[in-house]
């Protein structure tokens, strides 16, 4: 049932920048496991998300066997993002991909996928921005303990040495993860994601030893990439409570989900409501080599959480409703084009680096008309106010160096699989034909209007 139209929709404060800064960066996002298929290719090795899946722990039961093809289908969309004017395509790579086992003898065949990539990137005129893990663990890792085990930062140290050396010659942006708060909370806190672990001494060690990982991830980069460009990617969204009996678990949730990740890797200590949680796995001088100096935040954000104390969940918090009258998406995630400007002069404010969006975006239930086209005006609406909250935070002082939506294609969406879509383009999975929808239009058109007005007049 489609739910009805939204009674409002949160406008966000202030005047908007008017020329987009000198040297913004347009570009748009995907992950491995979401896209490539191909997953006993060319000996790639199994990951958490391939057991999920094959568990039927998925909707639909889908699974990333197949996904958009990518893995085949890589030239085909570089070219469709060619089409779009993107000037950089964040992507990540697939540790089983590179090291089936996750450590130990590396698979050349897995390796060439990524050249491969990377050359028509570059050829295409796009600058990859290589994520090093976007939740695809590899599962010989997992049956070792996984990101509880404090060994592993150095399976993912010796993993980011085998991405620099080898390209690092090509590649200069360097993400080490895409939303570690998202990643720990639902597969290690609340257990419905990849590997399906619950509870706070699956979820704090895992924190740590993520952020342990950041920091020598970090090092291995900077000292093996002449002239790397490296960051992570944080899912920050304000977290309100959802009635007001529900404060309390409204700033444990945020501290968990904004404040795990940024603030010992920025600001080289955990946030003060979890320090006494961290304490049994912290050791003499971790927190320096979680807190390296980084060059950019990246940010990925939808909308604001609705946080309320449950007791009988794993965690005590937990997703609460949002108020009748929040306009939502068809996946019923909130609408709140201001939570992103806030976050935005938040983020810049307190960690004092360039920001890049690495995500935002629109899912719901895509389908082609009777002619075949995918108009999603409801998409194109979303995207319009969320990128009119971005020139309202560059013009109240955010450093807003770039914008990438999510997604390129329409992917499996971890454990909703395939039935909501992001993307830019419509797949059909039965054919795995790609069709732009409206919305890659409207995108087009801004990042060609945006940088033609950001062009600078040459000299005459
Ligand atoms: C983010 C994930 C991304 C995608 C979007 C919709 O949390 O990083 O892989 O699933 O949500």
């Amino acid at each position: 049932m489609s739910k009805p139209a939204p009674k409002r929709l949160p406008g966000s404060s202030g005047s908007r920048v008017k020329r987009w800064p000198h040297d913004f960066i347009w570009g748009v996002s995907t992950s491995s496991f979401q896209i490539e298929g191909a997953t006993r290719e060319d000996g790639r090795g199994p990951s958490i998300w391939d057991t999920f899946g094959a568990a039927s722990r998925v909707a639909n039961r889908d699974t990333g066997d197949i996904a958009c093809d990518h893995y085949h289908r890589y030239a085909e969309d570089v070219a469709l993002m060619r089409k779009l004017g993107v000037q950089a395509y964040r992507f990540s790579v697939a540790w089983s991909r590179l090291l089936p086992q996750g450590r130990g003898a590396p698979n050349e065949a897995g390796l060439a996928f990524y050249d491969r990539l990377i050359d028509a990137l570059l050829a295409a005129g796009i600058e990859p921005w290589l994520c090093l893990y976007h939740w695809d663990l590899p599962q010989a890792l997992d049956d070792l303990g996984g990101w509880t085990t404090r060994d592993a930062a150095g399976w993912f140290a010796d993993y980011t040495t085998l991405v620099a050396r080898r390209y690092g010659d090509r590649v200069k942006r360097f993400a080490t993860f895409n939303e570690p708060s998202v990643f720990t909370l639902f597969g290690y806190g609340f257990g419905d994601s990849a590997p399906g672990k619950k509870g706070l001494a699956a979820l704090n060690p895992a924190i740590h030893n993520v952020n342990l990982a950041h920091g020598a991830a970090v090092d291995v980069l900077r000292a093996l990439v002449p002239k790397a460009l490296i960051g992570a990617i944080h899912n920050y969204q304000p977290c309100w409570p959802a009635t007001a009996t529900d404060a309390a678990a409204a700033a444990l949730f945020g501290a968990y989900w904004n404040l795990a990740f940024p603030e010992p890797q920025c600001l080289g200590a955990y946030p003060a409501r979890l320090t006494k949680a961290m304490e049994p796995y912290v050791q003499a001088g971790d927190l320096a080599r979680i807190c390296r100096p980084v060059d950019w935040f990246g940010l990925n954000h939808y909308s604001p959480i609705y946080a309320k104390a449950d007791a009988s969940g794993p965690l005590g918090f937990g997703f609460g409703p949002a108020p009748a009258d929040v306009a939502r998406t068809p996946i019923e995630w909130p609408i709140y084009p201001d939570a992103f400007r806030e976050t935005l002069l938040t983020v810049s404010a307190r960690y004092q680096l360039p920001v890049y969006v690495l995500e935002n975006g629109f899912g719901g239930p895509d389908a082609p008309d009777a002619k075949g086209a995918i108009k999603d005006e409801r998409r194109i609406e979303f995207l319009k106010a969320y990128i009119g909250a971005m020139q309202q935070a560059i013009a109240q002082g955010a450093d807003v160096r770039g914008y990438f939506a999510w997604s390129l294609l329409d992917n499996f969406e971890w454990g909703s699989g395939y039935g909501v879509r992001f993307g830019l383009i419509y797949v059909d999975y039965p054919t795995q034909k790609r069709t732009p929808k409206a919305s890659f239009r409207w995108y087009a058109d801004l990042i060609k209007s945006a940088r033609q007005k950001d062009e600078p007049k040459a000299a005459s």
